[in-house]
């Protein structure tokens, strides 16, 4: 399997950091080594290379699909505790990265502040994927667009609806939207919408790729013909002491039966997981027909094997 060369040892923390044409071009690939890979044909584009894997969240998809996928490339996963770092007792990020570096050929991270993961990249000498921080989750963003355009053949003029919290899954899968010309609108109670900055930018990039990024306050307004619905939880990690109270914030930011009736006939439903069940989405909604949950965890596979592999091989 040939790839393009010219996205090796850039870093991947920001879906605005790549082109319409990059980031279609990872789906692609993300698509080839998932066909290759069910046809027991994996290439082994990664063989004897190591991907550090740095936690301070928990994580079950992503722990477990950046590891299982750096095996199928023929490279090794190490998984790193933050608690047992020296991370965890004050080492400086900027000292932690240039160590790394000349153990690793790749760092995978997951933690709260954005900035942190951007004074590691800038310190590190080798490729930083964000695996998740406050603010943004781009790897999950790119598995849903691949999902989204497994579902529904293509992706420019879909349009994609997102229930509840302006949080770092909405500001991902904005930002991907906007590069795909799709049109995002969003539901989301006063002061908990998504930040200015990312809906400035992301309408900026929406105008030339004849997308739209729509911010509202009603599920059912937002929700008019939507193509694919997706909610994510009202309390994110880091966030456990707000939940009590944004129970009573977001109680109507539920995607139930009643809501979904308002999109499409053929909508699909995604969840990026793990889900509260009874809260932001009922039972009957990710266990129906419409819901493609599982297939959008497993992409999240695919999607890494493609980013680790265009970045690390
Ligand atoms: N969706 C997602 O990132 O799941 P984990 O928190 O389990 O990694
Ligand atoms: N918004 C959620 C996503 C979890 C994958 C969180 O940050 O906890």
């Amino acid at each position: 399997m040939e790839l393009r060369q010219d996205l090796k040892g850039k870093d991947f923390l920001n879906i605005m950091d790549f082109s319409t044409e990059d980031l279609t071009y990872m789906l692609n690939v993300a698509d080839e080594l998932k066909h290759l890979s069910k046809l027991g044909k994996c290439p082994k584009l990664l063989e004897g290379k190591t991907l550090g894997m740095l936690f301070q969240k928990s994580s079950t998809r992503t722990r477990v699909s950046f590891e299982t996928g750096i095996y199928r490339l023929g490279g090794i996963g190490l998984f790193l505790s933050a608690n047992d770092l020296q991370i965890g007792r004050g080492e400086p990020i900027k000292d932690t990265a240039r160590v790394l570096s000349r153990y690793l050929d790749g760092l995978m991270i997951r933690t709260y502040s954005h900035d942190e993961v951007l004074e590691l990249a800038h310190y590190a000498d080798m490729p930083i994927i964000n695996g998740l921080t406050d603010l943004l989750h781009p790897c999950q963003a790119l598995a849903d667009i691949q999902t989204a355009r497994q579902y529904k053949g293509t992706l420019s003029g879909l349009k994609l609806t997102f229930i509840g919290d302006g949080n770092n899954v909405a500001h991902s899968l904005m930002n991907i939207c906007a590069k795909m010309g799709m049109h995002f609108s969003i539901a989301c109670p006063k002061g908990h919408e998504p930040q200015e900055t990312i809906v400035k930018n992301a309408q900026e990039v929406a105008k030339r790729t004849n997308g739209s990024i729509t911010i509202l306050e009603e599920p059912k307004e937002a929700i008019q013909n939507a193509d694919v619905v997706y909610t994510d939880v009202w309390a994110s990690m880091g966030q456990e002491k707000e939940a009590e109270e944004r129970k009573k914030v977001f109680q109507k930011y539920h995607v139930d039966c009643e809501l979904m009736s308002y999109a499409k006939k053929d909508a699909i439903v995604m969840h990026c997981l793990p889900a509260k069940r009874g809260l932001e989405i009922t039972d009957e909604v990710i266990e129906s027909k419409q819901s493609v949950v599982f297939e959008e965890a497993e992409n999240r596979l695919w999607a890494q094997m493609a980013i680790m592999a265009l970045l690390m091989a």
